[in-house]
């Protein structure tokens, strides 16, 4: 297929069979959901989802029954503001025995808000967006390391933002169990980025360290979902204005993730990179590419997450 820009589903993504998909979080909404739904179309052995709310979950089980009778789903409840709860969620998949687990999707996330600390203490957007993706990440290594070597490959594919750009570095490890009332310029929509340019360097060092999983941070373009929808008026005012003309229908803002997700390695995907929609590589910026805080961030976190 061509990879730069256009993108099917119906014609792109392989047949999947026997795969088994893990995606951490899903909404009534968002981005997560519509993302199970079109993977399930195509035919894979288990996709597996984490949430917080067991009504949309099972609208979206109800869903997948009706377009994918033969997908296995399991729904797994998750609030990525405690690790506490990742981990139960964690346990509860692992606990299942899984063969394989091919792609692993980080997909929740909140965006803006009132300053917050997750029950852990940790900067809101940072332990949701990031710390609670990682940990995912972490407990599911050795199977996803499993698989690639009994099946050839295995991928993480992790929902950045291109609000990451926005955020000039380096982090402040020391404030990053405050709610980060002094991060300067932008406040919340600064500790957005901060949660997102995480996600970017971690993944590219997460992948150095793991040469046989890829890993891929993709920006699945802008999309009106509650992400944006949910903002007070004035700052979805100002989220509107500075996205005009950029943004796409629900499905279409998929298709990144799907691309991450689905399409034959084959020298399409540079592992540890960044992806706009849809596959379109993007260089690290300069604060990005530092590799002295890729490690101090791995170190930072195996620190926290021990
Ligand atoms: N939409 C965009 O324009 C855009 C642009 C760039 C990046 N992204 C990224 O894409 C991802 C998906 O966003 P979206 O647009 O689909 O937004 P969304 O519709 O608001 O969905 C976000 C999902 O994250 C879940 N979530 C939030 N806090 C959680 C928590 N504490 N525990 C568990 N789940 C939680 C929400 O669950 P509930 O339903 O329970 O609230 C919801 O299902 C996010 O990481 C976002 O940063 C989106």
């Amino acid at each position: 297929m061509e990879t730069k820009g256009a993108f099917n589903p119906e014609k792109d993504i392989p047949d999947l069979a026997g795969k088994v998909f893990s995606s951490q979080e899903v909404g009534t909404s968002g981005l997560g959901k519509q993302t199970i739904l079109t993977l399930a179309k195509h035919g894979p052995k288990h996709i597996a989802f984490t949430g917080r709310n067991k009504k949309n979950a099972d609208s979206v089980l109800s869903e997948v029954k009706k377009i994918a009778p033969h997908v296995e789903t399991a729904y797994y409840e998750c609030d990525q503001s405690s690790l506490a709860s990742v981990n139960g969620a964690a346990n509860a998949f692992l606990s299942t025995e899984p063969t394989r687990l091919d792609v692993l999707i980080c997909n929740a996330g909140i965006m803006g808000g009132p300053m917050g600390l997750t029950k852990d203490g940790y900067e809101i957007q940072f332990g949701i967006n990031f710390l609670a993706h990682t940990l995912f990440t972490k407990r599911f290594i050795p199977l996803l390391d499993r698989t690639a070597t009994e099946f050839g490959e295995a991928r993480v594919v992790n929902l950045t933002s291109s609000g990451y750009t926005m955020f000039p570095g380096p982090l402040s490890f020391d404030e990053l169990k405050t709610t980060q009332k002094n991060i300067g310029m932008g406040g919340k929509w600064a500790r957005y980025g901060q949660s997102k340019f995480a996600q970017v360097i971690f993944g590219s060092q997460l992948a150095k360290h793991y040469s046989n999983i890829t890993v891929v941070s993709i920006h699945p373009g802008v999309v009106h979902t509650n992400l944006v929808e949910g903002q007070p008026f004035l700052d979805r005012i100002f989220v509107k204005m500075t996205t005009i003309g950029q943004s796409v229908p629900l499905e279409q803002g998929t298709y990144n993730t799907l691309w991450a997700a689905t399409i034959p390695l084959q020298g399409s995907i540079e592992s540890g990179s960044v992806y706009y929609p849809v596959g379109q590589h993007q260089k690290h910026t300069k604060a990005a590419s530092d590799a002295g805080q890729w490690k101090r961030l791995w170190e930072w976190t195996e620190q926290q997450l021990e």
